[in-house]
């Protein structure tokens, strides 16, 4: 498929999805593909580079590392966030490895140049062996980088030209601004080396369709009543509160285990004879009864009811191209997806809480990344990733040519695949950005839409 830019060219995409319910598989392998991503999908989006509770205080870096670049993401003295491309002036060593506090800025530890906390250099040894061109100000400070701070995390953006922040991940700042995402914190972080494109395991987590067969575990009798019996609320409770242990037994944290402890105490509740009510009254009772008790504790957390009124009580919010949240209850699970080659992705898993207003967390530490199989995960992600694998080379079956998507309820990952086939074609960010808003809401059970690109 071409695509058509402002000025009438045609700009051709290789294997570009141009019926939105087939992908084709060269997309998950070809090495020329993922160069393209490499060149005009990564240097022009918004990235989750690193959590805020990371960078605690003023002159706390991390650096976050994207393909073949590495920047350093810093606190300011009034605790924003700003960011540089991580390498020296001089002959380009990086003068920031890993996290630290730089008190006093960045020493290279080649020949020493320094520079300040807010990148700009303030020493050179022998300067004055230097002629006067290599030493002209601002070109011996570190390279900038779009850096904003929102949602509890560092972003950054290698695009000049790109909108702001905000602009490109709505729906889901809206969304997650109302269930109070930036009151969350790390209650622990894993890391898992993929053997697999960085899109097919983000889409191993953003459609229910798979859940039934790949988590038999959560197939529970009694959560969807049969509407020829009568309605037993004694067992609707039992296959509830199994499910939420399911869910926080399987996945580590996916549904906390103060709001599990919350859901227990209900355990005697009494529901109307009507299923739809019951499951109804249920709902609210749960969702009152976590609020409060969050609330009681001193934490900031959102009024769940209120937000159901709203239509805002989302279990999942997408932000393009590579991190999402899984909200559950009170807490939440968090995603990021990076490439670290055609087959290969770094795919990290926070547990997000609440804590009382004024604790500090420990400053969470990036963990060493687990293989796919090791016995550690818990059992929900050991059984997702024990497909990734599978999947990955499947693909390359020579019979294989195309993923063939539910139009109804695996439609997201086809938008996701034409947004990024927007970027691919190089159009322009008044493009990009609002087809950006049919692909940063709620992917699970979405239908394929026109995202008009
Ligand atoms: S490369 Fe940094 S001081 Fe020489
Ligand atoms: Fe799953």
């Amino acid at each position: 498929m071409a695509i058509v830019a402002p000025d009438g060219s045609t700009l051709s995409v290789p294997y570009a999805v141009d019926v939105p319910d087939r992908i084709r598989k060269e997309r998950y392998y070809d090495p020329a593909f993922y160069q393209l991503e490499v060149e005009r999908l990564w240097p022009r989006v918004w990235q989750m580079a690193c959590r805020l509770e990371e960078i605690p205080a003023a002159h706390d870096f991390v650096e976050y590392e994207i393909l073949d670049q590495s920047i350093v993401v810093v606190r300011t003295e009034d605790l924003g966030v700003r960011a540089f491309q991580n390498a020296c002036r001089h002959r380009g060593v990086k003068v920031a490895q890993g996290r630290g506090t730089c008190e006093q800025g960045f020493t290279c530890p080649f020949h020493g140049w320094c520079y300040g906390p807010d990148g700009a250099n303030t020493f050179v040894s022998r300067a004055r062996t230097f002629s006067e061109h290599n030493l002209r100000a601002p070109d011996i400070d570190l390279v900038p980088v779009r850096c904003e701070a929102w949602g509890g995390c560092a972003w950054i953006n290698l695009d000049d030209a790109a909108p702001p922040l905000r602009q490109c991940i709505e729906p889901f700042a809206t969304v997650m601004d109302a269930w109070k995402v930036e009151s969350l914190r790390t209650e622990w972080w894993y890391a898992c080396r993929l053997p697999v494109n960085w899109k097919l395991a983000q889409e191993a987590f953003v459609e229910q369709y798979h859940v039934l067969e790949t988590h038999p575990q959560l197939r529970i009798p009694g959560r969807y009543p049969p509407r020829d019996r009568p309605f037993d609320g004694r067992a609707f409770v039992d296959a509830e509160l199994q499910y939420l242990h399911t869910m926080s037994d399987g996945m580590a944290g996916m549904v906390h285990a103060d709001d599990v402890r919350v859901a227990e105490r209900l355990r005697d509740i009494e529901l109307p004879a009507d299923p739809t009510l019951a499951l109804a009254t249920w709902n609210r009772t749960l969702n009152d009864a976590v609020t409060a008790w969050h609330r009681e504790r001193g934490r900031d957390v959102p009024d769940l009811n209120e937000l159901d009124a709203r239509g805002l009580n989302e279990p999942m919010g997408y932000c393009f191209p590579h991190h999402f949240v899984l909200p559950m209850y009170s807490s939440a699970s968090s995603y990021r997806f990076r490439p670290l080659g055609p087959e290969e992705t770094l795919m990290e898993i926070w547990s997000l809480t609440r804590c009382p207003s004024g604790d500090t967390p420990a400053r969470p530490v990036p963990p060493e990344p687990w293989e796919s199989d090791d016995p550690r995960w818990p059992p929900i992600p050991a059984q997702d990733f024990s497909n990734l694998p599978r999947q990955q080379k499947g693909l390359h079956a020579r019979g294989f040519e195309y993923m063939r998507l539910s139009e109804q309820v695996e439609g997201h990952i086809s938008n996701f695949h034409r947004a990024i086939d927007g970027y691919l074609a190089g159009l322009p960010h008044d493009r990009l950005t609002p087809a950006l808003r049919s692909i940063n809401v709620n992917p699970l059970e979405m239908p394929v839409v026109d995202i008009g690109i």
